[in-house]
């Protein structure tokens, strides 16, 4: 990788990323031109969009007057979160650093279709939803919060809340509600009879990932603490409360959407063992652990993430 470029405050990228950005988008293109080509009959366009991803209006469309700054007030806290959210955010990450494409792209868990499917029962937090309150998670998890300025997520009611959904609600134009549409959160990779195995994954991980990464995971940082290229663990990447800490979550994000621009060249095999060496290393704490990890670990990581496991001697979480 080349030095990355210093980025102008408020921009969201220098040129590596508009060159990731490119790519992303040429793809998109590519499968665009793709799903337009399709012959089937006009009369019946509701079968094709059953299984092709719906596609959220271009960035040019987005409208001037009150509306529109909130949407492009949205857009920039979902792609440059340290610099309009600063407060809020305890780590190196973006939104847009797993939801792709500033939260366009299809099985990257895209704000399209998460727009249309709240409010909703969540099992993690045990009630109903809403898309604040969804929100907040990412924040709380996702971002780590508590090592935040405010040490916390934004505060209910935030603007921060309502630029975010008005940019959500603005990308899902058109878009039909009542039912889950395609391409929502990440794809569901199937179980290998070989299981996942963390010491594989360090093959993977040095062969299709530290080139960019870098051997240690802690990605590629500018001189002002944001990121080219995000960590994937320590201090500066998402907690062990997050989403990305569940080996199915992982899994299914990496293998349709890394090594970053091409997606889906990974076999399942490599994207379990390698979804396995990312997330049996250390990160920051659970906030939600109060007592001893071993009881975080009984009461939030019931279905076998790493966290509390012991990997080169010592228990992860600690
Ligand atoms: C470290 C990766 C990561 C970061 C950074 C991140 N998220 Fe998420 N987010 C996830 C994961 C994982 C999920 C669960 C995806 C799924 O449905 O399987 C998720 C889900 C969501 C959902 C619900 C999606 C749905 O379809 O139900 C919303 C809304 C959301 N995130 C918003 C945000 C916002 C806003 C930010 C920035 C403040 C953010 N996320 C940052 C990983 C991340
Ligand atoms: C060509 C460079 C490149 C390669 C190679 C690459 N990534 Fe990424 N990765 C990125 C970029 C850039 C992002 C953030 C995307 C964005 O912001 O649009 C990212 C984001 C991620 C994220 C979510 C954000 C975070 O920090 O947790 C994970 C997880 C991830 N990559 C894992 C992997 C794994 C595993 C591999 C190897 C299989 C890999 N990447 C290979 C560039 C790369």
């Amino acid at each position: 990788m080349t030095e990355p470029t210093p980025p102008t405050p408020g921009d969201d990228g220098d040129a590596q990323r508009i060159i990731f950005a490119i790519t992303a988008a040429l793809l998109v293109l590519v499968v665009t031109y793709k799903v337009g080509q399709s012959d089937a009959p006009v009369q019946a366009p509701v079968e094709v969009a059953a299984d092709a991803a719906f596609s959220p209006p271009a960035e040019s469309t987005i409208p001037a007057g009150p509306d529109g700054d909130a949407i492009r007030r949205g857009r920039l806290i979902f792609t440059a979160s340290a610099a309009h959210a600063g407060q809020y955010v305890g780590n190196g990450l973006t939104c847009s650093n797993c939801h792709l494409d500033a939260g366009r792209k299809a099985d990257a868990s895209p704000m399209w279709a998460a727009w249309v499917s709240y409010p909703a029962y969540r099992a993690k937090n045990g009630r109903v939803n809403t898309m604040e309150d969804r929100i907040r998670d990412c924040f709380l998890y996702s971002m780590n919060a508590p090592a935040s300025k405010a040490g916390a997520p934004p505060p209910y009611g935030d603007d921060i809340y309502r630029d975010l959904q008005s940019y959500f609600a603005w990308l899902a134009t058109g878009a039909p509600s009542g039912k889950p549409l395609p391409g929502r959160g990440f794809i569901k990779l199937a179980t290998t009879p070989i299981g996942h195995d963390p010491v594989r994954g360090a093959i993977v991980f040095a062969g299709q990932c530290a080139s960019c990464h870098g051997a240690n995971g802690q990605g590629q940082a500018n001189p002002d603490g944001s990121y080219t290229i995000p960590p994937l663990w320590g201090a500066r990447s998402y907690n062990w409360g997050a989403g990305m800490t569940g080996l199915a979550s992982a899994a299914g994000f990496i293998k349709a959407n890394m090594p970053y621009g091409e997606g889906n060249t990974l076999t399942d095999q490599q994207a379990w063992d390698v979804a396995a060496y990312v997330d049996s290393r250390e990160r920051p704490r659970d906030p939600r652990q109060t007592g001893t990890v071993e009881s975080a670990r009984k009461q939030f990581h019931p279905k076998g993430d790493y966290y509390g496991q012991e990997i080169d001697g010592k228990m992860l979480g600690s």
